[in-house]
């Protein structure tokens, strides 16, 4: 995980040197086409505003959590009680729901952006890796009521807090797996053909995440959308996106700074862009 100071530089530098928000310069009619439906609306329809409004509740939750951390940590994890078990590299965190949302979850911008693409894109057949406590499983959920959504966390406590989010909004689409990623990705993903639209938000280190990145390739079809959260969060995440967006099955990346998209559709130009959001 980077510094404050340095994440702090780095975005100051995205900011001062992405382009692009109204789509001006853009000659990849796709990319325009996506800047001005989706990136640039900042409309909340009512189902949008019920999803706000719950994740506003739960960001204040003040209800106990204990349970044994999963993956590389998440945005300023360390400052919640971390403790060594036998030596082991399991790390027991004692927090708040309140907390996991404010430290790891999408912000209400970037859940918005999140429900906006699935819309648009209206994917019949969506993966989540990385459900925490199912804040950006809302979004997605809400964005895609009809499609066949499997959402994976290795934390049972988290999952228990999700599927309590999405039973009341009513959202039932989505099948919960508690597993750890690297046994249960192979396993979900014999389920399906092939897979529409897939966030991935859990263990950032570089390995992982271009080792789920390759597992899941293998059913990502022309009109797939693969979008990763924490692009920039660290070192080894830059290094990770920077490898994948270049594989050569990729036609365009996107970088929004917190999150990258990457799309694959062979008839549109090669490109890398850099988007201020
Ligand atoms: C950044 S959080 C996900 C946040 C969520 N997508 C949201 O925006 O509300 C990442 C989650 O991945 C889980 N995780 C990390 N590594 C894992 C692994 N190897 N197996 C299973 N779960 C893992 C963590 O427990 C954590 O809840």
């Amino acid at each position: 995980m980077l510094s404050s100071i340095q994440f702090a530089l780095k975005f100051l530098k995205y900011k001062i040197f992405a382009k692009h928000k109204k789509g001006h310069g853009i000659h990849s009619p796709f990319v325009f086409d996506l800047i001005n439906n989706v990136f640039k609306d900042r409309k909340v329809d009512n189902d949008l505003a019920k999803i706000f409004l719950l994740h506003h509740k739960y960001k204040h939750s003040k209800q106990a959590l204990i349970f044994d951390e999963k993956g590389a940590g998440t945005h300023q994890q360390t400052k919640s009680k971390l403790k060594s078990r036998n030596n082991q590299n399991i790390q027991k965190i004692s927090t708040t729901e309140g907390k996991i949302i404010r430290n790891s979850s999408v912000t209400k911008k970037y859940g918005a952006l999140i429900y906006r693409l699935v819309k648009y894109f209206n994917p019949e057949n969506i993966l989540e890796i990385g459900t925490s406590v199912g804040i950006s499983t809302l979004y997605i959920a809400q964005g895609a009521p009809e499609s066949k959504f499997t959402t994976i966390e290795g934390v049972e406590e988290k999952i228990q807090i999700a599927r309590k989010l999405t039973r009341a909004e009513h959202l039932q689409n989505i099948e919960f797996i508690c597993n750890d990623f690297d046994s249960g990705i192979p396993k979900i993903l014999k389920k399906f053909n092939t897979l529409d639209f897939i966030f991935f938000d859990g263990n950032h280190t570089q390995e992982a995440t271009e080792s789920y990145f390759h597992l899941c390739l293998k059913k990502a079809h022309n009109n797939s959308v693969f979008i990763f959260d924490d692009i920039h969060w660290s070192s080894d995440m830059e290094r990770a996106w920077n490898t994948i967006k270049k594989h050569e099955k990729v036609s365009v990346s996107i970088d929004l700074f917190r999150l990258g998209i990457l799309f694959f559709k062979p008839e549109i130009t090669k490109g890398h862009y850099k988007i201020k959001f």
